[in-house]
């Protein structure tokens, strides 16, 4: 795993954002792995202005996203679907038929994950995977467990998760479950990028680093990954 540290939040972003610009400029069909949440706002700002500068273009680009809530209209305004066109599709030259969000209010969840999965093997793997770290050191929504995840699939959401993310949740109650994808889906990105800024993050990100690879520990998993980099603010590298 590679490490970087950085000031704060803003030059993180810029960081992150320059990878994803590098991979689009070095093939501009890449597939990329996206996330949602407060960490990937300051990267999806820069990618915006660097495509409005046309710098890069998403005309040929393929997304993936890493998870979405069950049970919670598309057009919620807090669905990732809908998180992912306000602060990056609606603003760049994507193409919806190349933008990959799973659906949390599939009939068949099962078929639908698996379809997800089939959908990145036939677009020929993820390029690069962004990822951001949940407190408890989940990645996309693989809580702690008692084995890595594989595939996609839906998932019931810890009590840690549920208090994170229901400060967002003011109108309809917060959803219990999503659809994610796995931890092995992850691993099988060609890269990974993961960003984490500030305290609350420093003992997930201690323990993603310092520990031991368990289950307990989804992001642990990402010390055995070839091409793994950690862009960390201060704070959250505090520990280290
Ligand atoms: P955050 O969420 O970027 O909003 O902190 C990250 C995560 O839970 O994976």
């Amino acid at each position: 795993m590679e490490i970087r540290i950085f000031e704060d939040a803003a030059s993180l972003g810029l960081a992150a954002a320059d990878i994803f610009a590098q991979t689009i400029k070095n093939k501009p069909s890449c597939v990329l792995g996206l996330a949602t949440g407060a960490s990937p706002i300051p990267t999806y700002n820069r990618l915006v202005e660097l495509c409005n500068a046309k710098e890069i273009s998403f005309a040929d680009v393929k997304t993936f996203n890493l998870d979405e809530y069950c049970d919670l209209p598309k057009d919620d305004k807090n669905s990732y679907y809908t998180f992912m066109h306000e602060n990056l599709f609606n603003l760049v030259d994507i193409k919806e038929e190349n933008v990959n969000i799973l659906d949390g209010n599939a009939a068949d969840a099962e078929k639908e994950a698996a379809d997800f999965d089939a959908a990145i093997k036939a677009a020929g793997g993820i390029d690069v995977q962004l990822l951001g770290i949940g407190n408890n050191g989940h990645i996309g929504f693989n809580e702690p467990a008692d084995a890595f995840t594989t595939g996609t699939f839906k998932v019931k959401l810890t009590e840690s998760t549920l208090q994170a993310n229901s400060r967002y949740f003011d109108e309809n109650p917060m959803p219990h479950y999503a659809l994610t994808m796995g931890v092995g889906s992850i691993m099988d990105a060609k890269k990974i990028v993961l960003i984490a800024t500030g305290p609350a993050k420093a003992q997930a990100i201690f323990n993603t680093v310092k520990g031991e690879v368990t289950p307990q520990v989804p992001a642990s998993i990402l010390q055995q990954h070839p091409d793994c980099v950690l862009l960390l603010d201060k704070a959250a590298a505090s520990l280290l």
